[in-house]
């Protein structure tokens, strides 16, 4: 089975981190968003993958290249306009041919690996299974309707949720879905939507299954569902011991269990309370990193405390006074205590910059 990736959306509520971006590689606990997706689809066999961009030109291709460093195969599927999710499956038919397939959007984060769901659905005669989880918020997600655990009726955004069992944004599909998709009307939005095309398969009589999703799935739209997706994925960092003695911890430092410190990264006079990911050639000098953080390459932390957020590549923190907490610091991003007088804020900002001070 062949899989795909969406991830050609404009990824507007991510902003200002997505306008220099894809979303699809904002790094959560220093893996890449898609790197997620490529995971699950791994564990269940699945390496042949083609991912929607919106150009070849995009970030994404220049990033993963053709996947060989991610034990995938990769393949770039070009969607210039955006017209859905049932659109973009359609611009992957060539790439799909007339076989089972598995749809993925790429910005979602799973507790559960899904290891069954595939299997399940390929011995199944389902001509679709969709992965659901329950959430607060149903008016923001397509909703399903359930008996058992065979699929009734799905509403894309219902005003009036009948359940809030939502749809997550995996789904497994027989070639049918092709005629469905073909039989479809834009909706209120004006998009092809690929809720509409699985109502067609149920109006028309087919089996379509849901798999309940086990443990926590988060839709990683926004910073704070980011900063959250950061905190579960290090709350499941295996215990390590602390590390010691490698030279690169010293003066009155103090590195707890569940720290993972990349190479050449330094530790000086700080300390580091786990779970707690740091990548390559960072250096943390005399400053406090609290639980739930990830620092990219190549930061420099001085004389600061930070705690629940993502620093990603290249950042820079010096000497701030109070403590920076939940913040998510696109890459090369400096915040630096003003060192002459007058003492005065200065922000270089982008669209949608958010400081809390
Ligand atoms: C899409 C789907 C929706 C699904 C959601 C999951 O919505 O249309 O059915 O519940 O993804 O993230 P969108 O995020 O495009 O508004």
């Amino acid at each position: 089975m062949k899989a795909i990736i969406l991830a050609a959306g404009k990824a507007t509520r991510l902003r200002p981190v997505t306008l220099t971006m894809p979303k699809a590689l904002v790094p959560v606990a220093n893996q890449t968003l898609i790197g997620y997706a490529f995971d699950i689809l791994k564990r269940s066999g699945i390496t042949e993958i083609g991912i929607v961009v919106h150009d070849l030109d995009s970030a994404i291709p220049q990033a993963l290249g053709d996947g060989a460093e991610l034990g995938v195969k990769l393949e770039y599927i070009v969607q210039e306009q955006q017209l859905g999710l049932a659109h973009a499956a359609s611009v992957c038919r060539p790439f799909l041919g007339d076989e089972p397939f598995c749809m993925f959007l790429g910005d979602n984060v799973f507790q559960d690996k899904m290891e069954g769901m595939f299997s399940q659905f390929l011995n199944s005669d389902a001509d679709a299974t969709i992965a659901l989880g329950e959430v607060p918020d149903p008016t923001r997600f397509g909703i399903v309707e359930l008996d058992g655990d065979r699929i009734t009726r799905l509403i894309e955004k219902p005003k009036e949720p009948p359940t809030n069992l939502a749809i997550s944004g995996v789904y497994l599909f027989r070639p049918s879905i092709w005629d469905a998709i073909a039989r479809l009307k834009p909706s209120a939005r004006g998009e092809y939507e690929i809720t509409d095309a699985i109502q067609i398969l149920v109006s028309d009589g087919k089996p379509v299954t849901g798999y309940r999703l086990k443990g926590w799935w988060i839709d990683a739209g926004k910073p704070d569902s980011i900063i959250l997706a950061n905190q579960l994925v290090l709350e499941e960092l295996p215990y390590t011991p602390a590390p010691e003695g490698n030279g690169l911890i010293t003066g009155n430092s103090q590195v707890s269990h569940r720290v993972i410190l990349g190479e050449g990264s330094q530790v000086i006079d700080s300390v580091i309370r786990g779970p707690v990911i740091i990548g390559k050639n960072t250096v943390i000098k005399n400053s406090y990193i609290g639980p739930y953080t990830a620092i990219g390459d190549n930061v420099v932390i001085e004389g600061s405390e930070i705690e629940a957020s993502i620093l990603m590549k290249g950042c820079a923190i010096r000497n701030i006074p109070g403590r920076i907490d939940s913040s998510l610091l696109a890459d090369g991003a400096q915040v630096n205590a003003a060192q002459t007088r007058p003492g005065s804020h200065r922000f270089v900002l982008a669209e949608n910059s958010l400081v809390q001070m």
